[in-house]
């Protein structure tokens, strides 16, 4: 059993979220609702000072691998970000370091800077078009600045790829977009075939805007809280593969709760050996749980399914600023989730977020990367 549990030792692999500050309001994202962000939402950074507190030259050193990028905010939104990331090469230069954002901010020497210090490390830019339609979905950028930013971080060395967002107002740029990115010295161009369509199957509560619309529609607000335009599913090709396993399930199961009541947890926290920490210095397995976590007090949901986690988490100190990682690792709250994968159901406490995001077979997040 304990070769199935998370543990401490084991972790390899951190994904840091720096920030809850954005500089855009993309739709789907968690931090926005009705096109405004989330009233709750505690606007918060990691420092460069927290940084040297939380993440011990001793966990450092047992890294391979540091995501950089988060639920609620983008990293380039936090002032000492590469500060942190030269703190993290000096506690070990052979962590690879992927970085994700949408580029929207800054001057060029700033993006030179980035390039300079990132050692090997990746910059993952969001940009879901090649020009004003990008910012349909990645509200408040500008793509030529983004593309500015990109170019100079590319010229100074820099280690770019291309993240795209398929829906069906930019598909039609896709290849456009592959072209334009090899023009531009990216060394990848991914599309990325999102599973944020899939929560209108599996959500009902009204404080999540998934539920506004049917399944493969969702709506793009203004900032007066209007509904202007709506992001639909892209073509077949572009989709998440797992649409058809979980509309398949749907069916046999009457319904995603009766499946996800009955699926064995096959957790890619142990898997890839990862550990989530967010803005405030709190440790989760993985961004899933942690989102989920925030359905209760941030998002005020009350549908009592969504909110497992969140009971867990509440009971418990799960602040690194407070404890060490290791402590918090096998403390209470890591305990009781993974010993909640037994339970039978998840009006009995199965936690949902789990039973969604690393049911046996159906991997939706692995298949947000699935070639084409
Ligand atoms: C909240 S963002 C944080 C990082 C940064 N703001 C960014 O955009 O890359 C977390 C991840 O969600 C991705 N993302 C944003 N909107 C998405 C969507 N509609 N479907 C799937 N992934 C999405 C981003 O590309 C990013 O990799």
């Amino acid at each position: 059993m304990d070769n199935e549990m998370i543990r401490y030792e084991q972790i390899t692999g951190m994904h840091l979220e720096l920030t809850t500050r954005c500089n855009a309001a993309c739709p789907m994202c968690a931090r926005n609702f009705k096109g405004k962000v989330r009233d709750n939402l505690e606007i918060t950074d990691l420092s460069f000072n927290d940084c040297k507190k939380i993440l011990t030259h001793s966990f450092l050193q047992q890294l391979e691998f540091v995501s950089i990028c988060g639920v609620f905010g983008d990293p380039i939104n936090n002032k000492d970000l590469i500060l942190i990331i030269k703190y993290i090469y000096a506690c070990n230069e052979k962590i690879y370091i992927n970085l994700y954002t949408n580029g929207g901010i800054h001057d060029e020497r700033w993006w030179k800077r980035l390039a300079e210090c990132l050692n090997n490390g990746s910059v993952i830019f969001g940009i879901d078009g090649i020009d004003e339609v990008s910012a349909i979905h990645r509200r408040n950028t500008d793509v030529n600045i983004v593309f500015r930013n990109a170019k100079a971080f590319i010229d100074a060395g820099g280690n770019a790829k291309w993240d795209y967002i398929a829906f069906k107002h930019n598909q039609h740029q896709i290849e456009m977009a592959r072209i334009l990115s090899k023009k531009l010295g990216f060394k990848e161009f991914q599309v990325k075939k999102t599973s944020r369509f899939f929560k209108n199957l599996f959500e009902e509560d009204e404080s999540l805007d998934s539920t506004i619309m049917p399944y493969g529609r969702h709506p793009i607000y203004d900032n007066h809280g209007n509904i202007t335009e709506y992001l639909e599913l892209p073509d077949e090709k572009y989709r998440n593969s797992c649409e058809g396993d979980l509309l398949k399930k749907i069916q046999e199961y009457n319904s995603l709760e009766n499946y996800y009541d009955s699926v064995d947890i096959e957790c890619q926290a142990i898997k890839t050996q990862g550990i989530f920490i967010s803005a405030k210095g709190n440790v989760y397995p993985c961004c899933t749980v942690y989102q989920q976590v925030c359905y209760g007090e941030l998002f005020g949901v009350t549908d009592e399914r969504e909110l497992n986690e969140y009971k867990i988490w509440r009971n418990y100190n799960t602040s690194a600023f407070e404890n060490s990682i290791d402590e918090i690792v096998r403390g209470e709250a890591f305990v009781e989730l993974q010993k909640s994968w037994k339970i039978k159901s998840i009006k009995c406490g199965k936690a949902k977020s789990c039973c969604r995001t690393c049911g046996k077979n159906i991997n939706m997040h692995k298949a947000q990367h699935s070639i084409c």
